[in-house]
């Protein structure tokens, strides 16, 4: 079984940026965080990050053929990206969005998720937990498909 991590833009400068918002913890931290669960799981996993949008698109494509599910942390390309949700849609596999901040807490621009609609579901507000919610959601909905 094997799950495809993606991260979007500025999603690279986390345990630098705005840590009241985002945490403490950095994107490699993280990535240990859901690794390790993984392990306990039984789950492989790819984590990656991009600030490209075109770069992620790519990944969802590709990934189409190699993984069993998505958990993506689109960052600000949730609320922008038509193409993010496109990818979603055409690779057809199961996704889950999370994001580490409670987006419906913050400013109006970050309430309305794109790409929400063709994932299975959403996890925020847990910081970097949210991550291994993620992971677990993620691998539940494979356990329960096949
Ligand atoms: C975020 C929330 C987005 O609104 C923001 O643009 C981010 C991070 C989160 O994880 O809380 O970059 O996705």
């Amino acid at each position: 079984m094997k799950i495809l991590f993606l991260n979007g833009p500025n999603l690279n400068l986390l345990g630098q940026r705005e840590p009241e918002t985002y945490g403490r913890l950095t994107l490699g931290e993280i990535e240990g965080l859901v690794r390790k669960k993984a392990a306990e799981l039984g789950v492989e996993i790819d984590f990656r990050q991009s600030n490209h949008e075109g770069e992620l698109v790519t990944w969802i494509q590709e990934g189409r053929t190699t993984f069993q599910a998505i958990v993506i942390n689109a960052a600000a390309y949730t609320h922008t990206s038509i193409a993010l949700r496109d990818a979603i849609s055409a690779a057809g596999l199961p996704t889950v969005e999370i994001h580490l901040s409670n987006t419906h807490a913050r400013e109006s621009f970050r309430h309305h998720s794109l790409i929400a609609p063709v994932c299975s579901g959403v996890i925020l507000g847990f910081g970097a937990q949210s991550y291994v919610l993620g992971l677990l959601a993620a691998f539940n909905i494979i356990g329960v498909s096949k």
